[in-house]
């Protein structure tokens, strides 16, 4: 339905354009325009309220207002010192702070942090660090940086060209050159029949193996990955992935850069997934949790092999030539470090495996439903993938065709669902009660039950 004449929506439509979104369509139907939020609820303009089972984009843990004591740490701050960079020697206590707690939150010894605002932006940042790494080790030709299919790093130039992104990269002319993609890990898609989830990780490995042959070791720079993809479908790395890809890495001294930005600071039930799935990062990328959502912020946190390259560097160079106007910013540190206090306090990733366990445990309950494939999840992160015939694994037709439907359906049963293709992410904020999982799972029972009569019939 057209937004009424002079409506929010109205000028939503006339003057604003949404990111990730059909634009015929928004001129058409208009925006859902979202007034105010409390705890893991939305409520929209007509007041209608929604959980929001993703968190908004994976990232707004501690729900959608924030307290009074984070509001009153962004006050302070801005009242005491509201904006100084960090170029050119120039440092502040909030920024300091956090740089050293990540430091001392990080899965392996790490050396230092750089901060940004955004994911994209960090993971910008480490594909330029993972270039200016190698042309310090005098192999500048050793350039190329691998992605998976499905993958997703963000979307500036750089880590949307890593990103496995085929529709984000159609007509803007990438990805970049210099950027390869190897196999989409997903078990319950891609696995052979009788494959079992080693045998199939072993596969992956080969595969990454044989793309780094065939273009040649001395060119590739480095390999990025989400620990559990997100923007992917919720991916979860299968049985023995991460230990065989990087023994793959260490064979052609490739670097390993963990993209945190969805599963840092307690999602996968630890600080990291990293901690969770075993990998060993020489850089780390984190954002969206770092600060709740409530301030945009990101880090990528560089260990000391890394650091003695960027030494050298800029003792050659007269300086390290990188840099925002934004990084660190005295109000986005300070209030990212006084979420990470509450996360202490609330013993963030103890919540996670414990509440994660009631999401997973009822979402496994949807297992026998006749539009479920799979249920997967760890910590409190999870998906279901909506399929027409579970014994073929085949989804209904045109692919995402059942996620449209489930989404449309799930809004009209109060919830805001992340539908990626024909599978459903589940993300909730960490602040979530028993109460409100339980809620939130018998409406998804609902809407699976209301989207599988108009499918089926
Ligand atoms: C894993 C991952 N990396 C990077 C990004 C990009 O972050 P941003 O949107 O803050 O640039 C995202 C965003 O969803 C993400 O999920």
């Amino acid at each position: 339905m057209a937004p009424l004449p002079n409506s929010a929506a109205a000028r939503d439509v006339a003057y604003y354009i949404h990111p990730q979104t059909n634009l015929r369509k928004h001129e058409q139907d208009g925006p859902v325009v979202i007034s105010r939020g409390e705890g893991v609820y939305i409520y929209d303009d007509a007041g209608e309220r929604y959980i929001e089972t993703v968190a908004g984009l994976w990232c707004a843990s501690l729900g959608f207002s924030a307290s009074e004591r984070i509001a009153r740490v962004a006050y302070d701050q801005m009242r005491k010192l509201g904006y100084y960079h960090t170029y050119r020697h120039r440092a502040h206590e909030a920024n300091i702070d956090l740089a050293e707690k990540l430091i001392q939150l990080a899965p392996v010894p790490m050396s230092k942090a750089l901060f940004q605002c955004s994911g994209s932006e960090a993971n910008d940042t480490a594909i330029k660090l993972a270039w200016y790494y190698q042309a310090a080790m005098g192999r500048p030709g050793k350039n190329k940086i691998i992605g998976r299919q499905g993958g997703y790093h963000g979307n500036t130039v750089a880590s949307v060209s890593v990103s496995g992104k085929p529709d984000m990269h159609a007509d803007f002319g990438l990805p970049l050159p210099m950027m390869r993609h190897t196999e989409f890990p997903h078990y319950y898609r891609k696995h052979e029949d009788g494959e079992s989830e080693e045998a199939f990780a072993t596969r992956m490995a080969e595969a990454l193996d044989k793309l780094i042959e065939d273009e040649g070791p001395d060119t590739v720079a480095a390999f990025f990955a989400e620990p559990v993809m997100g923007a992917g479908g919720v991916i979860i790395p299968p049985k023995t992935y991460f230990e065989k890809i990087q023994a793959v890495l260490r064979k052609h001294d490739v670097l390993l850069v963990a993209d945190e930005v969805i599963c840092g600071f307690g999602r996968t039930g630890n600080w990291w997934g990293s901690q969770t799935f075993g990998l060993k990062p020489d850089m780390l990328t984190c954002a969206k949790a770092l600060s709740a959502a409530y301030q945009p912020i990101s880090a990528v946190l560089i260990n000391e092999k890394m650091h003695q390259a960027m030494l050298a560097q800029s003792d050659k160079l007269g300086g390290f030539a990188h840099g925002y106007t934004y990084a660190g910013h005295p109000v986005t540190t300070a209030v990212a470090l006084e979420v990470l206090k509450i996360y202490e306090e609330m013993d963030i990733t103890a919540r996670a495996r414990r509440l994660g366990k009631r999401m997973i445990d009822g979402l496994n309950r949807f297992g026998g439903h006749p539009l479920v494939g799979e249920v997967n999840g760890v910590g409190m992160i999870a998906a279901i993938e909506l399929v027409k015939d579970k014994a073929a694994r085949a989804n209904y037709e045109p692919t995402g065709r059942a996620g449209s439907v489930v989404d449309r359906i799930g809004r009209k049963n109060g919830l805001v669902l992340r539908v990626i293709g024909d599978r459903m992410g589940f993300a909730p904020p960490m602040i979530i009660t028993e109460a409100e999982i339980d809620d939130m799972l018998a409406r998804v029972g609902r809407t699976l039950d209301e989207s599988h009569k108009e499918l089926a019939g």
